[in-house]
């Protein structure tokens, strides 16, 4: 699904922006999402990962992204990032649309 921005915004505010800024390269209890896309996890300047998160290894895109959110904690095992996931793809796929559209701003 292509995702809609506006729901994706708010879904950010709601479940992301309390540990993550994506305007700005402001690091809270999580690493900025702004340039999210088509970097490399772990691997934001001076942010303070888990191992299990600076070794993944994986880039960042649509597709990582939307199978990451359905469950951090399977995906990267190990992650400190408290964050039970989001089951309804369309959620996901609205998300990361608002956070695309952040990132090319
Ligand atoms: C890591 C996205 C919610 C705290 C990450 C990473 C992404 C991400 C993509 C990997 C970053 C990288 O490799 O550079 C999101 C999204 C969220 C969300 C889209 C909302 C749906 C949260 C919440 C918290 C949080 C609510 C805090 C309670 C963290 C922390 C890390 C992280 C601490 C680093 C994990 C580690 O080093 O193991 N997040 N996150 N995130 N996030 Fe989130």
């Amino acid at each position: 699904p292509a995702g809609d921005y506006e729901k994706g915004k708010k879904v950010y505010k709601q479940r992301c922006l309390q540990c993550h800024v994506v305007d700005s390269t402001a690091t809270k209890t999580g690493p900025t999402l702004y340039g999210v896309i088509g970097r490399t996890s772990g691997t934001v300047p001076g942010f303070d990962y888990s191992a299990a998160n600076k070794s993944k290894g994986v880039v960042w895109t649509r597709e990582t992204l939307f199978e990451y959110l359905l469950n951090p904690k399977k995906y990267i095992p190990g992650t400190k990032m408290v964050f039970a996931g989001l089951k309804k793809a369309d959620e996901r796929a609205d998300l990361i649309k608002y956070i695309e559209v952040e990132c090319s701003k």
